[in-house]
């Protein structure tokens, strides 16, 4: 029998279930220290035969390859080239954008050439009072262009968005209410002050952000004759959206306002993820920013500390390959983790930020990760990250590795922004 009071115990675990759900907060998931288990990270620095990579030539030569192709086949899966046929159409350039400030520019890229294949939208904003062409910042968004800032001039996606009532999303679709609802995330105006330009692209268009078998988004255009979905080390959903940001990179090349030189490309949270993807295979990316990135991002997955591999592939079974699933539960057989990744980027600046209260990101495994990249940034001949211990709140340790980690949740604020301004001044002036 169930009397009142029990079932309104019953009710109330209900409702945390629920609300530990929309967190995605695993019940299971460990936040103690103390209870993160003992483990080994593979070391960057030796071969596969064993051999130690005493010297830069060795890693440029054989190691960073190794690694490249253990992520390409564990992790992420393998994406394929900049296809042969796809075109880009500036479809609008405007000078006197939010007030004069700016030059605006949409730029639609179909990725097969086709007219009704797949393409992406990039809107650019470049500074007027600066000199050009401009460094900038390259980024993924979550939720349409229009929502970064509330200018009208821009182009109200029409893709499939997931429904979001903060964001005036509903049926899938974007609608004049949702512009501008993403600007916290995107002072485009502080970017621009500093002399930098911004460039961004929903992330659905590239793959839509839900597990539909790879049957959406740029997949199916490059499968074999009869291949129904990627082979189980074929690019994933980050894989996409990381070649994404590589077709864009391809557009920005085009462009002479834009110094393709000194291109950042900057993501959060799993957009973050996608960014240190990005960086660590194109190496045209002079700098690369992790924001709250997480699991699967910065954070060393050896700690099982907040989400976990296990627990990322069964809620997002769709944005690693196939054979990363290998590794549920089963972190210490993986061939790499994440410093890794980091090192890859080398000698080419990297910055990971965490936020206090995102401990499902993993803060110190952020930092644990930057520090593990560190012995190849110094072989490298830079200074790589100049912290031993993990930095206090808000005093960020900057060299050519970069980390911070501020107050507060998981999300992008103007602290993180002014960082990352600071961080291209250092390196791109
Ligand atoms: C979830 C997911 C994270 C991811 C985040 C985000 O919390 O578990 O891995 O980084 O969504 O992209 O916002």
């Amino acid at each position: 029998m169930c009397c009142p009071r029990m079932l309104s115990v019953l009710a109330g675990v209900f409702l945390l279930a629920l609300a530990c759900a929309a967190a995605a907060c695993a019940a299971d998931a460990n936040y103690d220290e103390s209870k993160v288990p003992a483990y080994t990270l593979p070391d960057p620095l030796v071969l596969s035969d064993g051999q130690r990579v005493a010297d830069a030539a060795t890693w440029r030569s054989r190691r960073r390859g190794e690694i490249l192709r253990l992520f390409e086949q564990h992790v992420y899966g393998a994406a394929p080239g900049r296809p042969a046929a796809m075109t880009f159409d500036v479809r609008s350039a405007t000078a006197d954008a939010l007030g004069g400030k700016a030059t605006r520019k949409e730029v639609s890229v179909r990725f097969t050439g086709a007219e009704d294949g797949p393409a992406m939208d990039i809107l650019i904003y470049l500074p007027n009072a600066a000199e050009k062409p401009s460094p900038i910042f390259l980024g993924l968004n979550f939720a349409g262009n229009h929502t970064i800032h509330s200018d009208p001039g821009i182009t109200l996606s029409d893709r499939w968005m997931r429904d979001n009532p903060n964001y005036n999303v509903a049926d899938h679709r974007a609608t004049e209410q949702s512009r501008g609802k993403a600007r916290g995330r995107w002072p485009v105006e502080m970017i621009l002050d500093r002399g930098y330009g911004l460039a961004t692209v929903y992330y659905g268009d590239i793959d839509p952000d839900f597990d539909d078998g790879f049957q959406n988004g740029v997949h199916p255009a490059f499968y074999k004759q009869g291949q129904t979905r990627p082979e189980p080390d074929q690019w994933g959903s980050i894989a996409a959206w990381a070649w994404g940001l590589s077709r864009a990179m391809d557009y920005l090349e085009t462009d002479v306002d834009v110094d393709h030189r000194h291109v950042a490309v900057m993501g959060h949270s799993r957009l973050g993820k996608t960014a240190l993807w990005a960086g660590a295979r194109d190496e045209r990316f002079a700098l690369t920013i992790s924001n709250d990135s997480g699991c699967g991002g910065a954070a060393l997955s050896r700690r099982r500390f907040g989400e976990t591999v296990g627990r990322i592939n069964t809620s997002f079974p769709h944005w690693f390959c196939g054979n990363f699933k290998r590794y549920n539960n089963r972190e210490d057989e993986l061939p790499v983790d994440q410093h890794m990744l980091l090192a890859l980027i080398a000698p080419r600046p990297v910055y990971v930020a965490s936020a206090e209260e995102d401990r499902w990101a993993d803060p110190r495994g952020e930092f644990l990760a930057a520090k593990g990249a560190d012995p190849v940034y110094r072989l490298l001949g830079t200074d790589g990250l100049p912290a031993k211990d993990m930095p206090k709140i808000e005093r960020p340790a900057v060299g050519t590795i970069g980390y911070h980690v501020r107050r507060g949740k998981h999300d992008v604020t103007d602290y993180d922004w002014q960082r990352y301004l600071d961080f291209a001044d250092r390196h791109f002036k």
